[in-house]
């Protein structure tokens, strides 16, 4: 659905975003991650011409995204970028109307993109005094009225509360399931890894990883903790081929495999170290992301 090769923002002359090729296939939730800063706005802009980019190329749909093709493949994507798009004053229903009149649609149009979001009986209500998970849904609403076969959403999940993620969560899966592609940033990894079918990860401006969840998870390599009473000299004999570090009465090891585990316990018995006990801690989803983007980055 989207593919961008060496897609690249400098403002200045700081590079925000560099080489990006993204690939979003069709019909999937695409999980697009990365810490505060690290240019999934400024990327997203950049999709929807809002933002030109410095360097690299853009395909929608397989067409590549220039004067000639922008209007036409910009109407076939929706998008909710920063902060919902309402007006306070007026009621979700005049402002669908406003959506309406502004995109040319029909009444049928705006009904099935208002009970998608499952707003159907909320629409007296001036926007002001919804809830922010309501606005939110609004947002993805109006987004949707033109019935896109693109949405690209910037953190529609930020500042909701657990029960309101899980919502928008719900409604995505949903959209991805009737075929609308869905492109969904999140600062947080666990708002959205379950949700995304591919994820991809950005940290200062460059792509750390893309791919399934199942592709990042097999990232994580076990570390190997062996508990001795001797730590300290146990890490000194494993330290010339394995970084090893004291923890409490163990020392850990990373990336070791199994043929590894038995060459570096088999060394420390043969200098008389005791061992107690050999175990291994696998990494969490959430740890192999913040080893990833660095200092866990949220
Ligand atoms: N118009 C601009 N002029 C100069 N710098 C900008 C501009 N827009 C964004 N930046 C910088 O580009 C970097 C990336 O910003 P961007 O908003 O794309 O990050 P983000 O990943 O969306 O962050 P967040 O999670 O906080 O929304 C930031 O350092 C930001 O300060
Ligand atoms: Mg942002």
């Amino acid at each position: 659905m989207i593919s961008t090769h060496a897609l690249g923002k400098q403002y200045g002359n700081r590079a925000v975003v560099e080489g990006l090729d993204l690939h979003v296939p069709r019909g999937c939730v695409y999980g697009f991650l990365g810490p505060n800063g690290s240019g999934k706005s400024t990327t997203m802009k950049m999709l929807l011409s809002l933002v030109r980019p410095t360097t690299g190329e853009i395909r929608v749909m397989g067409r590549p995204v220039q004067r000639s093709t922008r209007r036409e493949l910009l109407a076939h994507i929706g998008s909710l970028i920063e902060s919902p798009p309402a007006y306070g004053h007026l009621t979700g229903r005049e402002n669908m109307r406003l959506v309406r009149r502004l995109l040319n649609l029909t009444d049928d149009q705006i009904t099935r993109a208002v009970r998608t979001v499952r707003l159907h009986d909320q629409l007296d209500k001036r926007v002001r005094d919804y809830s922010l998970g309501m606005k939110q849904r609004l947002g993805i609403a109006m987004a949707l009225a033109r019935e896109p076969r693109l949405l690209i959403l910037d953190e529609p999940t930020n500042g909701l509360d657990p029960a309101g993620i899980d919502e928008i969560r719900r409604l995505l899966t949903q959209l991805a399931e009737n075929g609308t592609t869905v492109m969904v940033s999140s600062h947080l990894l666990g708002e959205i890894d379950r949700t995304a079918g591919v994820l991809g990860i950005l940290g200062n401006g460059r792509l750390l990883f893309q791919g399934t969840r199942e592709q990042l998870f097999a990232r994580s390599t076990p570390d190997v903790l062996i508990d001795t009473p001797e730590p300290h000299r146990a890490a000194t004999l494993t330290a010339d081929r394995h970084p090893a570090r004291v923890d409490g009465a163990s020392v850990r090891l990373s990336g070791l495999d199994d043929q590894a585990t038995a060459t570096v316990v088999a060394r420390l018995a043969r200098a008389d170290v005791d061992i107690y006990g050999v175990r291994r801690q696998t990494q969490s989803l959430e740890d192999v992301f913040m080893a990833l983007t660095g200092e866990g980055g949220l």
